[in-house]
């Protein structure tokens, strides 16, 4: 039998094109050879595709690899993507990558992908509406109020007021749709506040504002096999920072990071993993995804971030948990390829 050809899509039009890098790299180097081809592919800062030759995968940034592509990559268009590849292995994160817009290209043009749908994807990033969805499914989350644009715009002094009101601080503001902590802000004060909305007024046109929880963070990786999803070992998150932020996820010995927990007692740990596992069938979740949340002071478990997709770095928690459950990162790989061929499968449309 020929190999399956796995378009790795890697770059991307979003704030976390890096990462997108760093996981794609990683899969690709990772992709059991005996059963698939890997077929590096390059999506740039325009959303143009590019099959690139694998000495690029190893470039340091984007932007290197963005000069590289004339001389040494062959474009591709969206209808010809179908002739080059069997499978889109979806390494692309944030924007146009994991929130339902590369799914819905890949529906149109028929290619099996990884993860979850158009819709699943759509909320896996909507921070506000995976809320409505979890609140009325009984999961607990942030208390919570989403502020727009152009509310803000209008009339900033009410807007501030009626957070003021219904808000101590610490609190949290952060964009309704994006990751990796971008554009994220713990408002320590008052006077910090419109701060916190502008930055994150800068990456989408809506801004969440949270109650600041006090625990215990932890992150959850779910996995399908043979149509069943487990949650894995939880990883306990001990960042540097004040909260979790982008250098702490990505920098090299920024975080402490414990799999399994090392705090949160083993009773617990398995109610958060039932907990995780509702929220991933809430929002219609596929193969795979990364469940994040507090394990409060007062005993109490919320669900805070529910990504539809998780970075692939070799040090990150998706490959944490599986090694803590005795799977390489090829053998994940080769699941999350099996999961998405029978998924497809089974589809009726992109949902
Ligand atoms: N309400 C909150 N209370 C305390 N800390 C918070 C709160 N909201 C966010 N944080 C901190 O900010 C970090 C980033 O927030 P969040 O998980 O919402 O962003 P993200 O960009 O979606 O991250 P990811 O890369 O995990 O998808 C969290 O990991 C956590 O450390
Ligand atoms: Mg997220």
């Amino acid at each position: 039998m020929k190999p399956l050809r796995v378009g790795i899509i890697l770059g991307g039009m979003s704030s976390e094109r890096e990462v997108s890098l760093n996981s794609g790299r990683n899969v690709y180097d990772n992709l059991d050879r005996e059963l698939y081809t890997g077929i590096p592919i390059f999506m740039d800062a325009g959303g143009r595709l590019w099959i690139i030759p694998w000495q690029l995968v190893s470039q340091n940034t984007t932007m290197d690899i963005s000069d590289h592509l004339e001389d040494t990559a062959r474009r591709i268009s969206y209808e010809n993507l179908k002739t080059e590849i069997d499978f889109a292995f979806i390494s692309l994160h944030g924007k146009y990558g994991d929130d339902g817009c590369i799914q819905g290209l890949l529906e149109l043009l028929r290619i099996p992908y990884t993860g979850p749908g158009v819709l699943a994807s759509a909320l896996g990033m909507d921070k506000y509406l995976q809320q409505k969805i979890l609140q009325a499914e009984g999961i607990d989350v942030p208390r919570s109020m989403v502020i727009r644009a152009w509310t803000w715009q209008e009339n900033p002094e009410a807007i501030k007021q009626e957070i003021l009101d219904q808000f101590s601080f610490p609190c949290f503001t952060k964009p309704t749709r994006e990751g990796s902590s971008v554009g994220v802000t713990r408002v320590n004060d008052p006077d910090s506040l419109e701060q916190g909305l502008t930055e994150a007024l800068k990456w989408d046109n809506a801004v969440l504002v949270e109650e600041y929880l006090d625990g215990i963070e932890f992150s959850a990786i779910v996995l399908e096999e043979d149509g069943q999803a487990k949650a894995l070992e939880l990883t306990e998150i001990y960042p540097q920072s004040a909260y979790y932020t982008y250098d702490d996820k990505y920098m090299p010995g920024r975080c402490r990071k414990f799999t399994p927990p090392k705090n949160i007692p083993g009773d617990k740990a398995d109610q958060i993993k039932q907990y995780v596992l509702r929220a991933y069938r809430a929002l219609g979740f596929r193969s795979y995804g990364r469940i994040d949340g507090f394990y409060l002071k007062d005993g109490r478990i919320l669900i805070t971030d529910p990504n539809s997709s998780s970075g692939m770095a070799p040090s990150s928690f998706f490959f944490e948990q599986a090694a803590s459950a005795g799977l390489l990162p090829a053998m994940i790989i080769s699941t999350l390829i099996q999961n998405a061929l029978i998924i497809h499968q089974e589809k009726y449309g992109p949902l």
